[in-house]
C-alpha cells in the first residue's frame, strides 16, 4: 500500500493526504497509521540521542533513511524507558524528595490519609490538592511542592490537575469562598439577583464575579457565579466555604456576609451542614444508614402516594 505524506498540523497544507483512489484531500488531518514510516535525520540514523533525539514511538530501522513508527504499547519496558529519557528535557522538574521540603505535619497527614484510599497513589491528586487549598487558602506553588513531595510525583503533575478544575485556585483569592449558582433552576428563582446582592455585600465586582469570579478589595471574600452546583431542589442557593445554603432570599446575602465578618456561624437555619459541596468536608454518617447498619429495619417501602 502506498505511503502517504505526513500532514502539517497547522497552516494550509500544500499537499494533503491521498485517498485510496489517489485523489488528494487538501488540508484534511487524519490519524497517523501505526506502521507509517517517517524520514529521520542523520543524527537519528546514527543513534545520536542529541537535539534531534528519539522521536515518540520511533523504533528500529526500516529501509535506508526511514524508521518505523510503532505504537508505544508495542515497546518493551527498556525501549519505553529509553523513549521517556529521550523526551525528557535536561532541565525537567524532578520529583522533590520529602527531606528537601518542609511539609506541615497536619497537611502531610491528610495527604497520606488520602493516598491510603486509592490503589494508585496518583489518584489521590484531587484530595491532596483540596488539603493544600484548605491549608494554604489556595493551591500555592509551595503547597503543591509539599504535596508532590509527599506523593512522590512532580509538582507539574499536580499543577496540571489544579489548573484543570475551577474549584481549585492557583492564585490567592479571598478568604471566604462564596459560589452563587446562576444555572437554570437558580436563575429562574432569582440567582442573578442573589449574586448581585452578594457582590454588594462583599464589595466584589458583580460583573467579574459573574464571569469567572472576583475577590473583594479587602481580601476577605471570593465571589463567583457558578453553574450548576447540583442542588437545584433548593434554588436559589449558594455554597459558602464549602457548605450549601438555600433556598436563599436576597436579604440573606448581607446577613451571611456580616456573620462571616464577625466570625459567626452563617445562616444556620438555611445550611445543609450535612450535605457538603463537591469534595467538601466529610459528611457525618446519615443517621438512617447508621440505624440500618446497627440492625434496624431496612429502607421503608415507598409511600402509596407515589401512585403505584
Ligand atoms: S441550577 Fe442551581 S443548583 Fe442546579
Amino acid at each position: 500500500m502506498a505511503k502517504t505524506p505526513r500532514t502539517p498540523l497547522s497552516g494550509s497544507a500544500p499537499e494533503g493526504p491521498v485517498s485510496d483512489t489517489g485523489e488528494e484531500r487538501q488540508g484534511e488531518l487524519r490519524p497517523k497509521a501505526h506502521s507509517e514510516q517517517i524520514p529521520v535525520t542523520s543524527s537519528q540514523r546514527s543513534g545520536d540521542p542529541g537535539s534531534a533525539g528519539i522521536r515518540p514511538g520511533v523504533t528500529g530501522s526500516g529501509r535506508d533513511g526511514v524508521r518505523e513508527m510503532r505504537p508505544t504499547d508495542d515497546l518493551t519496558a527498556a525501549q519505553r524507558r529509553e523513549l521517556i529519557a529521550g523526551m525528557t528535557p535536561e532541565d525537567a522538574e524532578r520529583v522533590p524528595e520529602l527531606h528537601e521540603v518542609e511539609v506541615p505535619a497536619e497537611l502531610q497527614e491528610r495527604i497520606e490519609h488520602a493516598m491510603g484510599r486509592y490503589p494508585q497513589l496518583r489518584s489521590a491528586a484531587i484530595p491532596a490538592l483540596w488539603a493544600v487549598q484548605r491549608h494554604h487558602g489556595w493551591c500555592s506553588p509551595e503547597g503543591i511542592r509539599q504535596a508532590a513531595a509527599v506523593m512522590g510525583v512532580t509538582p507539574g503533575y499536580l499543577e496540571g490537575v489544579a489548573s484543570f478544575y475551577d474549584l481549585f485556585h492557583t492564585n490567592p483569592e479571598g478568604r471566604h469562598r462564596v459560589l452563587v449558582c446562576h444555572n437554570i433552576s437558580c436563575w429562574m428563582n432569582g440567582g442573578d439577583a442573589l449574586l448581585e446582592a452578594f457582590a454588594e455585600a462583599t464589595g466584589a465586582d458583580a460583573g467579574e464575579a459573574g464571569h469567572g469570579g472576583a475577590s473583594s478589595t479587602d481580601g476577605e471574600f471570593y465571589l463567583q457565579g457558578f453553574e450548576c452546583l447540583g442542588a437545584c431542589d433548593m434554588a436559589p442557593m449558594a455554597s459558602i466555604d464549602e457548605i450549601y445554603f438555600g433556598p436563599l432570599e436576597l436579604a440573606d446575602a448581607a446577613t451571611a456576609v456580616e456573620q462571616m465578618r464577625a466570625g459567626e456561624k452563617v445562616l444556620e437555619d438555611k445550611a445543609l451542614g450535612k450535605r457538603p459541596a463537591a469534595a467538601g468536608p466529610e459528611p457525618e454518617p446519615d443517621p438512617r444508614m447508621a440505624k440500618v447498619e446497627n440492625g434496624g429495619p431496612a429502607a421503608q417501602p415507598q409511600e402509596a402516594s407515589d401512585g403505584a
